[in-house]
């Protein structure tokens, strides 16, 4: 018998999550949402994909939760997604009580899983999930940083002609405006940034990775898909792979940074215990500043939740 991940919500990231993970050969996969017939399509859907391509879990698709039962890994990405003028923090409302609705169902079933938070907007969703199912923090985190660094790499290696696969970078903070690409760490081919690009190219790059969530919501009339998805399976396949990558990720913050009682994005090692570490770059002083700065916004959004 394969292991099992579910995924709540088969809207666009939901769905693609589930696809990228089905792909990966090695568990299977329960889509939950309440739309009637589309979590049971798009599972149909993807396992006929898998003829083609050539996997071959189980994708079952359900509007209830008997089948997430024993589930490893759960990935929350049910809720309003973005729309042209709206900011993440527009979603507080409506998401938190889905997300609230979807964390009490999903624990019932599945005690032990670690549970993966994507809905927006993505920290204060984390804080609850959290509250609502009292677990450690070591097994209720986010999906963010990878996405922001991901859109932080492209334009890197667009700038330099450079193979994304040899841009190493992190962007940590807030998954908001006031997140933070480290500069001071992210290299080419070990090579640092600054030494390859000017400092007003650079500037450029961080202030539109900053801003990327927004660039795809104008262009697509509702927020990022792909990247996303495969983010959060590739979260996915950390833990149930016991991979111990070391990746941004959305983690409960008691002193780390100098910041307390928050999610922030951070490097963190994950592997079959969920987070099993959280690493603290020496920032410079600017840097600091700045995850400062997100964390105060990340707090006044974590404000506005009911409980
Ligand atoms: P979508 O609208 O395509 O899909 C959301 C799905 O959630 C819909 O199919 C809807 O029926 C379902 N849903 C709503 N309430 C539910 C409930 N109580 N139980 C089960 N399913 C429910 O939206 P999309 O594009 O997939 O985005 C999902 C969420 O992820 C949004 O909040 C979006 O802002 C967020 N997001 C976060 C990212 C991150 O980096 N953390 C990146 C991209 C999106
Ligand atoms: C994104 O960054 C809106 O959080 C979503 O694409």
């Amino acid at each position: 018998m394969r292991r099992k991940v579910t995924v709540v919500g088969a809207g666009n990231v939901g769905a693609t999550c589930a696809q990228v993970l089905a792909a990966h050969d090695y568990a299977d996969v329960v889509l939950v949402d309440i739309k009637e017939g589309l979590p049971q399509g798009k599972a149909l859907d993807i396992n006929q994909m898998g003829a083609v391509l050539g996997y071959e879990p189980r994708v079952t698709g359900s509007n209830s939760y008997e089948e997430t039962a024993g589930s490893d890994v759960v990935v929350i990405t049910a809720g309003l997604p973005r729309s042209p003028g709206m900011s993440r923090d527009d979603l507080v409302a409506t998401n938190e009580k889905i997300v609230k609705d979807v964390t009490e169902k999903t624990i019932a079933r599945s005690p032990e899983a670690i549970l993966i938070v994507v809905s927006n907007p993505l920290d204060a969703m984390c804080h609850v999930a959290k509250n609502v199912s009292g677990w450690p923090k070591e097994r209720v985190f986010g999906m963010a940083g990878i996405l922001d660094t991901a859109r932080f790499s492209t334009f890197i290696a667009w700038e330099t002609q450079a193979s994304v696969k040899d841009v190493t970078a992190m962007v940590l903070g807030g998954h908001g405006d006031q997140m933070v690409p480290v500069v001071s760490a992210t290299t080419v081919g070990g090579i640092p940034l600054a030494k390859l690009v000017g400092e007003a190219d650079i500037d450029a790059m961080v202030q539109r990775t900053a801003k990327g969530g927004g660039e795809l919501v104008e262009l697509l009339g509702t927020s990022a898909w792909y990247a996303p998805g495969a983010a959060a399976a590739q979260m996915v396949d950390s833990i149930m792979l016991d991979e111990k990558r070391v990746l941004p990720c959305t983690a409960y913050l008691e002193g780390e940074y100098g910041i307390d009682g928050l999610y922030m994005g951070v490097p963190v090692r994950l592997g079959s215990g969920g987070i099993e570490a959280i690493y603290e770059l020496d920032l410079g002083a600017d840097e600091q500043a700045m995850l400062t700065e997100s964390a105060g916004a990340v707090r006044e959004v974590v404000g506005l939740l009911a409980s």
